[in-house]
């Protein structure tokens, strides 16, 4: 990789007491690149999201985001810089539709949001916008639902279209197809190349192996906080570290 990266954490570590939930994590997303990031269940995946997006303080290390320091910035002024994620478990908020949702784009708190709306509504810019995001994630006949009453696999959809609306060059997806079934994985799988050529690069958490198999550019292995190996899909599959961290241990 010779492109400058778009995304480089250096030794990242973050503490919570005793438990050190990333331990002098470090690796770049390329421009362009979808990347997964795999690990069992505490590995520290979701901590490396929350770092990243500021909503944890790294107790060392540094987060770049295109050459610029964002390391421990509030959460608002990363998701400027550019960086836009969703949650695994699904941040929807009550009582607004599927529309609300891609106008108000950045979820850091309802009750901003509901004071965001209204000038949302005004803003021939933002209703554009959400219009391409809307018929983009195929959501049109959705458009007036209480995005809260869809079906799970509809919900995690409007939430990935959410973190879209804000044009960001960096898109975070924390188990993007948790509870999907093989056709939803699949329709998720092909938005987000779809997205990759329109320019987006993906930094995405997965336990769906064939998912991040058949999807990813490049794969890190998290476990106990600590990256144990990376490559391409089919060197990560046929490390005997990685087969270790995911079959041993059930063994
Ligand atoms: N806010 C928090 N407070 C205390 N411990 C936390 C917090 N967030 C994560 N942890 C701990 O950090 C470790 C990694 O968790 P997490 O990042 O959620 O793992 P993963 O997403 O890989 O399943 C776990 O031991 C978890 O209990
Ligand atoms: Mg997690």
């Amino acid at each position: 990789m010779t492109a400058p990266a778009l995304l480089s954490l250096k030794n990242i570590t973050k503490l919570f007491g005793g438990i050190r939930a990333l331990a002098d994590v470090s690796f770049d997303v390329a421009p362009g690149q979808i990347v997964g990031v795999i690990g069992p269940n505490g590995a520290g995946k979701t901590s490396m999201f929350n770092v990243i997006t500021g909503a944890y303080k790294a107790d060392s290390g540094h987060v770049m985001l295109a050459g610029e320091d964002v390391t421990n910035q509030p959460p608002h002024r990363i998701a400027r810089a550019g960086i836009s994620r969703t949650f695994q478990n699904i941040r929807l908020f009550g009582g607004m539709t599927v529309w609300e949702h891609l106008l108000v784009s950045q979820p850091h708190s309802e009750s901003l949001m509901r004071r965001v709306l209204p000038t949302r509504w005004a803003d021939p810019t933002a209703l554009q916008r959400a219009e391409e995001v809307l018929a983009f994630f195929g959501l049109e006949e959705m458009k007036d639902r209480n995005a809260r009453s869809l079906p799970y696999g509809l919900q995690r959809r409007v939430e990935m279209a959410r973190a879209v609306t804000a044009r960001p060059k960096l898109l975070l997806l924390d188990e993007p197809v948790a509870g999907m079934n093989h056709d939803e994985a699949e329709d998720i799988r092909k938005l987000i190349l779809r997205l990759r050529d329109d320019g987006l690069s993906v930094l995405l958490i997965e336990h769906d192996m064939a998912f991040v198999m058949n999807l990813c550019d490049y794969l890190h292995v998290v476990d106990f906080g600590a990256m144990i190996a990376h490559g391409r899909p089919e060197e990560v599959r046929a490390d005997p570290v990685v087969l270790e961290a995911y079959l041993g241990r059930a063994a």
